[in-house]
């Protein structure tokens, strides 16, 4: 069938590998990839397919409603994949408001384009929100994050996606919007800015440089290979149930000390040094405020109602990311100039 689909953030870490993953499979498809290209995105990362006929870019800000508008008349788009978003919890703490126009303002600017676009014939039109875990809070030694667990964001971040899930549901129920929700747990891979816990420890282990380790490194997250969330995207927009929400994770949790120690034991290997050298580089600084301890996904619906299972174990992923990451110094290095030397002092002057 042939499809119109609007892919926002497509430029950006998980965005940019659900681009490739579609344009690949579905020929017949049109992939519309709108971006406003902030610091986080990148069209390095899609230069796998940005030639190919059934790709499109367009720079635009999710915010600006008209535009937005006119982007659904001028591509007669018929489904959306909305993964555009400021991402970073550090940086919300620093600047909420940012979070708030665009995670909240923008996602409700592109939901009310869909309804206005959509509202003669809601058939085969679909509105699919991308969000996370943090919207459910914080975990204590035990338990899972379901479906139905009750919201109890703790960041500014965590809040603004919330509130724009909860807009995805107001407006599935209010005017019928054909809509999907997935909330995932933490990615790692190829192409994530390097601001992230994984790709920032990998750089400055290269580097000879702190790691900062927040609070003890006793908080605990819960790992999902990149090209995985993509494919559960793929199932869930392809499968998934009109108003319904799947939980997307691999049951891979680890404590934040452990992974690192597993990262610097193959970055060390990688590079040639003695296993466990860069140990010293661990500099335990002031902890996150407001840091959830742990989070930890429960996806047996996914599985069990779409089929859908990762299918990378965590030891083969974290070392093909790293290898990725030396392989492409480049890519580090065009990122990790400029503005981001900027940030990065402002953010880690402490250690
Ligand atoms: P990212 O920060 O790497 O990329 C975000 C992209 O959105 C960038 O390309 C950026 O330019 C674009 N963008 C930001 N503001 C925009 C705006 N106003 N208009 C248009 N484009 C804009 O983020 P990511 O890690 O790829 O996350 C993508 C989505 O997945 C987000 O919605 C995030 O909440 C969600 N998510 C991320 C993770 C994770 O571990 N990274 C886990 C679960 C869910
Ligand atoms: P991050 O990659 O920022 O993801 P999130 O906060 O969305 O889970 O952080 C992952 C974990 O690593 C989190 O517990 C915070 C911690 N962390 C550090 O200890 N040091 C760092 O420099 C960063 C960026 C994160």
């Amino acid at each position: 069938m042939k499809r119109n689909i609007l892919i926002t953030g497509g430029a950006g870490f998980i965005g940019s590998h659900v681009v490739c993953l579609l344009v690949n499979k579905y020929p017949d498809y049109h992939i519309i990839n709108l971006d406003k290209l902030t610091y986080a995105g990148n069209l390095a990362n899609l230069k796998d397919i940005e030639a190919k006929p059934n790709y499109t870019f367009v720079k635009a800000d999710i915010c600006d409603f008209e535009n937005i508008q006119n982007l659904f008349s001028k591509y007669a788009i018929d489904g959306v994949i909305h993964l555009a978003a400021e991402s970073h919890v550090d940086r919300s703490i620093k600047d909420p408001f940012a979070f708030a126009q665009t995670n909240v303002m923008g996602t409700l600017s592109l939901l009310q384009a869909a309804k206005l676009a959509w509202q003669n014939d809601f058939n085969t039109k679909l509105f699919y929100h991308i969000s996370t875990d943090e919207v459910y809070g914080s975990l204590g030694n035990e338990g899972f994050f379901v479906e139905t667990t009750p919201y109890d964001p703790h960041s500014p971040y965590s809040a603004s996606k919330a509130s724009s899930d909860h807009f995805v549901r107001a407006f599935h129920d209010t005017y019928g919007l054909p809509t999907l929700i997935s909330n995932c747990s933490n990615n790692y891979g190829p192409y994530q800015f390097p601001e992230k816990l994984i790709p920032l420890f990998i750089n400055n282990i290269c580097n000879n440089k702190a790691l900062p380790v927040y609070g003890k490194g006793q908080n605990v997250r819960d790992w999902l290979y990149v090209i995985d969330h993509a494919r559960a995207i793929d199932t869930i927009f392809h499968n998934g149930k009109i108003g319904d929400t799947y939980n997307i994770g691999g049951f891979n949790e680890w404590k934040n000390i452990d992974l690192i120690k597993i990262m610097i034991k193959v970055t060390d290997r990688l590079l040639g040094r003695k296993e466990g050298e860069s140990e010293k580089l661990i500099t335990y600084v002031t902890d996150r405020a407001g840091h959830d301890l742990r989070y930890a996904i429960d996806s047996s619906k996914l599985k069990n109602e779409l089929g859908w299972e990762p299918s990378l174990q965590f030891e083969e992923g974290i070392e093909k990311t790293i290898r990725w990451y030396l392989d492409n110094q480049n890519w580090l290095d065009n990122v990790t100039s400029g503005a981001y030397q900027e940030y990065y002092n402002n953010m880690y002057n402490n250690c």
